[in-house]
């Protein structure tokens, strides 16, 4: 009420001014910018050059009156303008000619919205990734660089547990958007993992929603801090690349909200990030961008999201090749589902919106709704307050931010006898396999960077000071960049869509690898995986170890073993891969993801013990690939050519499936090995009940000899008298600070009514069961430290919902 007296004033007081004829000082001004007048010291943009104050030009007025008046006198033709993007330069090569697409101040962004001088609305601008800004590094006729950092993959950010600097990583990451002049960061990432062949499953984070959503809102955290939004994408239940712009999942109403909307949900009500992109694929039959139970009854009703939804690149077409022949998205659907705009925005689309609008199909009040939140996005970002950026983010702090949260993502799988750390830097290191000298920084497609420069294993360990055979490095390198270069013509000659291939390793006699086990003192292999958009993994040679892979580990190991020398494995990868046959072979196995740009720094600190490794998996690393309860509906049937796939296991994801049904893992998820050891004391519930919240507090004492970080990871045990549930799932997480040895912390982690809860489709409500719940305090999913129990009286319904998703298909679920 008060707000409004106030504005009312200010209007009035402006009227005033008009009315008693004050003098008007229009300065000149050039044909780009539009005249500034001023009137008693208050000076405006006169930005439709008509000699008066408009409502939308005065900033004295709130926004949100301001976008209003902007509304109101908004043409069809300018709405249609402001509901799509403004084309992607380039994407040609997919589509075919589309029409105009404009490229915006920023080169190699994806896209952009409209301007709008006569109301002063500026062009935003929107770039990838999850790894950090996509843009072009250099520029036509000018001599400077735009090279972003290439931070570690979303998987690689994810296994480190640490919510603070997550938040550190997203205010580096932040930085560089807004100081390359860049609105919003199409970023994070944070769909399911749900099974290991996803082609993208290296931005994602988790094949828990929890750990997916936690990710997710420290890292738009800390972005948006920086002044810029971000988009978390894709949602929903986009968790393949076969068809992704086609592929109809069929998935039940439980598992769509416990499992693949969970991370969705945590990331809004935390985080409120400016945007959310729609996913491609459909859900239950309709586009996830058609849905109006998903992006504005879920997402804007029940979870209370403020930014805009947007859709994927060509969201809502059945597929890039349709382009061509004229297809669109069915644009009046996707608006009043409330996927406000639509990306990269094409001709067609903008012509049906007018069409629409002008006959009525589309009403005012969907598209007004829909241009409001997006001139309300436009509003906050830094090219509306015209922020002068700088074109020189604060890259070199950046890169150390990277160093240091690849090297916490790494997980130790495995170090019998102390093989790791190795600090000697007098006695000679072995370095095998190619991806040792051609190091995978992160994936391909949009979650890829242009950074300046990689740091390989071979250059992270030079850097470090360790001796390295010489006569191997000679070998390899020249092998490596000849690969490297080859790899890249195939590429170029297969088209973007090309799935990366695994470069072949060198082959190395019996005799040469026993040479240098006599003059190593230990041997690093690196094994290398990469995939990216457009294409999922597949099993032979990429899951599962190609056979030379498997020979060069077994000579290996073996030559070195002989000479009682040890070998250490070092993954390059972006997803889960085999270990269960190979394991057993090597001293240590040292997960190191695709860990950005410092990658070969990273490591080179975590295998000489300057850093002691804390990552855990945030995942299930099965013993074969069919132990995955989603192999068999994966990616979909018909098999040659998927249209549809089935979630047929249900709420059984990952170690919700492993653990429920005893299938032992090669590693569970949670797991991860450290330099030191910890125990885990004092385990206290706040209350033996539980009515609105709950506190467990479990003291870590670091029992090692060298510092160390531990995350510590509760699981909850909930009774299952109404519905099945899994044996335990994570509910909540903490890691420890820098321990050294001897010292202890206490951490306090709280659980909330809804973490108690399951999803009932029956009762369309989230339901904590009475009876006794069980709080299982663990290293990992597999490894409980400590338990306790605490009890609910009387069934608690936490959240009643409208139902939603029906199935478009019926089929029976997983059950144990
Ligand atoms: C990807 C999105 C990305 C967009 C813009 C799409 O192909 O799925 O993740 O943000 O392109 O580059």
């Amino acid at each position: 009420m008060k707000k409004t007296i106030i504005k009312t004033a200010q209007l009035s007081l402006l009227t005033a001014l008009v009315i008693s004829n004050v003098s008007w000082n229009a300065i000149p001004n050039d044909e780009t910018n539009p005249p500034l007048i001023t009137i008693k010291g208050f000076t405006f943009h006169d930005f439709n050059r008509n000699g008066k104050l408009d409502i939308w030009e005065d900033t004295r007025i709130s926004a949100n009156e301001r976008i209003d008046a902007i509304i109101k006198e908004m043409t069809n033709a300018e709405k249609a303008e402001l509901l799509i993007g403004t084309g992607m330069p380039g994407i040609e090569v997919l589509t075919g000619p589309i029409g105009d697409s404009k490229q915006g101040l920023v080169p190699g962004a994806a896209g952009g919205t409209a301007a709008f001088e006569r109301f002063g609305i500026p062009a935003t601008i929107v770039a990838d990734g999850p790894a950090g800004l996509r843009i072009a590094p250099t520029r036509e006729n000018d001599s400077k660089t735009y090279y972003a950092t290439a931070f570690p993959v979303g998987t690689a950010l994810a296994s480190t547990w640490n919510k603070a600097l997550l938040e550190e990583v997203g205010k580096a990451m932040g930085n560089e958007v807004k100081e390359y002049g860049v609105d919003v960061l199409l970023a994070p990432a944070l769909n399911i993992q749900r099974n290991p062949l996803n082609g993208r499953n290296f931005e994602y984070y988790s094949e828990d929603p929890l750990i997916s959503g936690k990710t997710a809102a420290a890292i738009v955290n800390g972005i948006q801090s920086q002044g810029v939004g971000t988009s978390i994408k894709h949602f929903a239940v986009n968790n393949e690349e076969t068809n992704r712009l086609t592929i109809n999942a069929h998935v039940s109403e439980r598992a769509i909200r416990e499992l693949y909307l969970k991370g969705f949900e945590i990331a809004v009500k935390e985080s409120q990030p400016w945007t959310v992109m729609s996913s491609y694929n459909k859900l239950n039959g309709a586009y996830t961008s058609d849905r109006k139970d998903l992006l504005t009854e879920v997402l804007r009703n029940e979870w209370g999201f403020k930014g805009i939804v947007m859709t994927d690149w060509f969201g809502g077409f059945p597929g890039f090749e349709t382009i061509k022949g004229g297809s669109n998205s069915d644009v009046v659907k996707q608006m009043i589902a409330g996927n406000d705009l639509l990306m990269p925005g094409i001709p067609v689309q903008k012509k049906a919106l007018l069409e629409a609008l002008n006959s009525g199909k589309l009403s005012q009040e969907v598209a007004n709704t829909n241009a409001k939140r997006i001139l309300e996005y436009i509003f906050r970002t830094p090219t509306f307050v015209k922020y002068k950026y700088s074109d020189k983010p604060n890259l070199i702090k950046n890169a150390d931010v990277t160093r240091k949260a690849a090297s916490e993502g790494m997980v130790l799988l495995k170090n019998t006898n102390n093989a790791l750390p190795f600090a000697d830097k007098q006695k000679e290191v072995s370095v095998f396999g190619v991806t040792s000298y051609a190091w995978i920084t992160g994936g391909t497609g949009s979650g890829s960077v242009n950074n300046k420069h990689t740091v390989s294993l071979l250059e992270g360990l030079n850097a470090a000071g360790y001796k390295l055979d010489k006569e191997l490095v000679d070998l390899y390198k020249p092998y490596a960049d000849k690969e490297v270069a080859a790899e890249k013509e195939r590429r170029k000659e297969k088209g973007v869509m090309a799935l990366p291939e695994r470069l072949p390793e060198l082959k190395l006699t019996d005799d040469f690898i026993a040479k240098k086990a006599g003059s190593s003192e230990i041997a690093f292999v690196t094994l290398g995986r990469n995939s990216g958009e457009f294409n999922d993994r597949v099993v032979d040679n990429d899951f599962n170890l190609a056979t030379e892979e498997l020979e060069m580990l077994d000579k290996i190991s073996k030559a070195f073993h002989e000479k009682g020398k040890k070998v250490v494995v070092i993954l390059n990868i972006g997803g889960v891969i085999e270990t269960a046959s190979w394991k057993d072979k090597v001293d240590a196995v040292l997960l190191s993801w695709q860990p950005g740009q410092e990658g070969g720094h990273s490591v080179a600190d975590v295998v000489s013990g300057k850093i002691n490794p804390s990552g855990k998996l945030t995942m299930t690393f099965p013993v074969k690939y069919t132990d995955t309860p989603s192999a068999k509906n994966f990616p979909g049937f018909p098999v040659q050519n998927p249209k549809e796939v089935t979630y047929e296991e249900g709420i059984y994801v990952g170690y919700r499936y492993f653990n429920t049904f005893n299938i032992k893992p090669s590693y569970e998820f949670g797991f991860g090995n450290s330099y030191t050891t910890f125990d885990y004391t004092d385990v206290k519930l706040s209350s033996p009940t539980f009515t609105d919240k709950l506190t467990v507090s479990v003291t870590v004492k670091n029992t090692g000899k060298v510092s160390g970080k531990e995350v510590v990871e509760v699981y909850l045990s909930a009774p299952s008298k109404s519905i099945d549930k899994p044996k335990e799932e994570l509910k909540a997480f903490g890691k420890t600070k820098e321990l050294k040895p001897g010292e202890s912390e206490t951490l306090k982690l709280t659980l909330a009514p809804k973490d108690l809860a399951s999803f009932l489709e029956n009762k369309s409500a989230w339901v904590a069961e009475a009876g006794t719940y069980k709080v299982l305090i663990g290293a990992s999913s597999l490894d409980i430290k400590k338990s306790a129990e605490f009890s609910v009286a009387t069934e608690i319904t936490v959240e009643k919902v409208n139902k939603s998703f029906e199935k478009d298909a019926s089929f029976t679920e997983l059950k144990p």
